[in-house]
């Protein structure tokens, strides 16, 4: 097959870097776009992908990319994401997360690349109303953060119409695990997510872990989430890609799978087979109980379903990665 180019933002970061692997490994040439605040040289395979360090904001340096490639599509991860520090700065997420991305599907349009995938999110859905989750679900957004992916999968249902513009947006529920061959995983700073966390707190990498709250209605009175591996994320995006010939879709992507935190920090505790350190603390603002996705359209759709979905799958893999590598990529001073 010949090889196509493809253009990845945010490339670096977590799971990005998974996607460009995938597309790499079968065979694709990949251009990504990372000014590296917060993504990894190091997350990048050493050949296939040509990094180009610069901010998506920069329109000259955008149009300039258009212009030295021809992209047979666009994956978009580069974005402000945290959804505690969301709430602190709503207006710079709702403006940078919005205008970053359609400054940049148009570029897309305007080179004539009309294939456009978002990294979107479950922050979408705010406390649903029941679950599993399906694209059905009502969206009102509890975040700034899910606020400004909402505005943005608007935006671009708009240029559909317009500019012939077709975009799969993939709602994720919670990226975690790490690539199975142990090449790249999750390096974040800070770090706010839950498995990564626990991993830390049990190898004393990190500090012990806060459970926050303890008094859900749920069986066991923490939260339950939806974890998703994030090599069957990568995935994901390659089988959505054949789907855009048939117009713009939504997908939410989960395991339909979902698991507690104390689950979690057992799963942790039985596969590193050592204890987590952690203690009870206060609900963390704004944390629905259950988020659980229905990803029957995707499976319907496009056949994906997660293979490395189990949690201890996703766990080991992270485990792995995270105790051969203590110090991340381990180029903080690299800014
Ligand atoms: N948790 C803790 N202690 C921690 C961190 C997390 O108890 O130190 C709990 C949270 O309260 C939550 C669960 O672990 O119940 C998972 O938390 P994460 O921070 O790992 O993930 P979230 O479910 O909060 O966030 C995910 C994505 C976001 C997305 C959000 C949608 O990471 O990008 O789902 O609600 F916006």
């Amino acid at each position: 097959m010949a090889e196509r180019t493809y253009l990845v933002t945010g490339g670096a970061g977590y799971v990005g870097s998974h996607l460009v692997l995938a597309l790499v490994e079968r065979g694709d040439r990949v251009v990504v776009l990372d000014d590296l605040r917060q993504g990894h040289r190091g997350a990048l395979p050493p050949a296939g992908a040509e990094l180009v360090q610069a901010d998506i904001a920069d329109r000259r340096k955008l149009e300039e990319v258009f212009a030295a490639w021809r992209f047979e599509a666009v994956f978009h991860f580069a974005a402000l994401s945290l959804v505690g520090e969301s709430m602190r700065e709503p207006l710079r997420y709702c403006a940078e997360n919005l205008s970053n991305s359609l400054r940049l599907a148009e570029a897309a349009v305007k080179a004539g690349c009309l294939r456009f995938v978002l990294s979107s999110t479950a922050a979408l859905f705010g406390n649903p109303k029941r679950t599993p989750i399906d694209e059905t679900a009502d969206l009102a957004p509890t975040s700034a953060y899910g606020e400004s992916k909402l505005m943005v999968e608007r935006g671009l249902s708009w240029a559909e119409g317009a500019h012939g513009l077709r975009s799969a947006c993939l709602r994720y529920f919670n990226a975690a695990g790490a690539d199975p061959q142990g090449r790249i995983g999750e390096d974040h700073e800070p770090e706010t997510h839950l498995i990564p966390l626990a991993i830390c707190a049990a190898l004393g990498t990190r500090p012990p872990l806060t459970v926050f709250g303890a008094a859900y209605p749920t069986p066991d009175g923490t939260c339950v989430r939806d974890y998703v591996h994030v090599t069957d994320l990568a995935d994901a995006h390659l089988r959505v890609l054949a789907r855009l010939d048939h117009g713009s879709c939504r997908y939410n992507v989960g395991s339909g799978t979902g698991y507690s935190v104390r689950e979690v920090i057992a799963a942790v505790e039985r596969i590193g087979g050592r204890p987590v350190p952690h203690h009870f603390g206060e609900r963390r603002a704004g944390d629905p109980a259950v988020l659980v996705a229905s990803s029957q359209r995707l499976r319907d759709d496009t056949g994906w379903s997660p293979r490395l979905g189990a949690l201890d799958e996703i766990v080991r893999t992270a485990w792995a990665w995270h105790a051969s590598h203590p110090r991340g990529f381990d180029d903080r001073s690299k800014a």
